[in-house]
């Protein structure tokens, strides 16, 4: 059965949703599903803009054929050549034999890599093209790197509508809501919204603040990402968050306490310090067990908070694995301008703070507190007045 939507008089959204999918590229938990956005603009000639997942295409071709009434697709903008939008252009090529291909040179490239059959169906363009479909002129605006070399954004200059790839998209499935006021963003999707942006497109914040710039100089009305809620208003909200993420600035001013824990002694150490904290004033406190927590969901809160506290046991003489592979991650993402405090655990030979110190150095902008702390095997009573220090060290560093 169809299922589709009006955004404006003369264009539609045409995807769907995958609620089945466990781990988005194969790699990052997604509960609450992920929406694959297709849009299809009726006018004088009939324009899809990207496609979707394999997992939804018969919810797809079903959408396209309620909403084209018989008439052919004329053409076929690709934003994007991720698989996750793309997969089904084939398919589409199969029942709209004549439809044309528009997107950028690498885009085509792309689809050539991937095997698909499209020889004589592309038309190529760059940054300020343009192209008429009848009242609808569009304008086509190089994304490079957000997420994929290939991507472009397509403007509508008719109703300001911007195709926007995988900018200011989100996991989370579409509920029958389709518009960011249709949803409770900040309750529902803004994590997910963080955590989508931070693990896909974090690395790329420099290329994300390019597109922003040149967002700014165009008349948005609303923005259509490929993932998430289509937004018509309030796009300011949106911005501004891309805005903080692009640019690695903390949303909030807070502690996150990252724990890597085998007994339970490094985790009574992190408590004491996330105790001390909030007696002194700090009550945005937040506390996860590395081992327990997704690196994915660390990644979107360590976006978030001003201060991380990273409290890790030694283990084979190294940092403690998931410890690493989140720091690692941390560092794979690009992330910088974070206030870090250090806490190592071991019984015999600790080298864990050592080690965590090296790979942050290596970052940029980061700063670690200098009063970090060595426990052996768990804190004690002699550890208190260190302890107490170095929350205090936090707080002033927060002034
Ligand atoms: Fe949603 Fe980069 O694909």
């Amino acid at each position: 059965m169809y299922c589709v939507r009006n955004i404006t008089e003369d264009l539609y959204w045409v995807g769907g949703s995958d609620r089945h999918l466990a781990l988005f590229e194969n790699i990052h938990p997604i509960p609450r599903g992920v929406s694959y956005n297709s849009y299809l603009l009726m006018d004088e000639s009939t324009v899809l803009f990207d496609t979707v997942d394999w997992s939804i295409c018969r919810q797809f071709i079903e959408n396209i054929q309620k909403v084209l009434k018989g008439k052919p697709l004329d053409y076929m903008v690709i934003n994007h050549m991720e698989p996750d939008h793309a997969a089904c252009i084939e398919e589409i090529i199969l029942r709209y034999p004549n439809v044309k291909i528009v997107c950028t040179q690498k885009a085509s490239l792309f689809m050539h890599q991937f095997g698909f059959a499209i020889d004589g169906k592309i038309m190529e363009v760059s940054e300020g093209d343009t192209m008429s479909f009848g009242k609808h002129v569009v304008a086509f605006v190089a994304a490079p790197m957000v997420h994929w070399p290939e991507a472009m954004v397509t403007f509508d200059t008719y109703n300001g509508v911007l195709f926007s790839a995988d900018a200011f998209g989100s996991f989370g499935s579409l509920d029958g809501q389709l518009f960011n006021d249709e949803v409770n963003f900040d309750r529902n999707f803004l994590d997910d919204a963080r955590r989508y942006y931070t693990n896909i497109v974090g690395k790329y914040g420099p290329h994300v603040q390019d597109l922003l710039r040149k967002a700014g100089t165009i008349d948005i009305k609303i923005i259509c990402p490929l993932h998430g809620p289509v937004w018509h208003n309030d796009l300011g909200y949106l911005l501004d968050k891309y805005d903080k993420w692009s640019r690695y600035e903390p949303e909030e001013n807070g502690v996150m306490i990252v724990y890597g824990t085998m007994y339970g002694n490094t985790e009574a150490a992190a408590s004491d310090l996330a105790t001390r904290l909030v007696e002194k004033g700090m009550t945005n406190v937040v506390m996860y067990d590395v081992s327990k927590t997704h690196v994915s969901y660390l990644i979107s809160e360590t976006f978030k908070y001003s201060h991380i506290v990273l409290a890790s046991v030694t283990y084979n003489l190294k940092i403690y694995p998931p410890m690493l592979n989140y720091i690692m991650d941390m560092k794979a993402l690009n992330l910088q301008k974070r206030t870090f405090t250090l806490i190592e655990n071991g019984s015999w030979a600790p080298q864990s703070g050592k080690l965590m110190r090296e790979l942050l150095d290596e970052m940029k902008e980061m700063t670690i507190l200098d009063n970090e702390i060595s426990l052996n095997s768990t804190m004690k009573e002699d550890d208190v007045d260190l302890m107490d220090s170095v929350a205090e060290s936090i707080m002033e560093s927060m002034k």
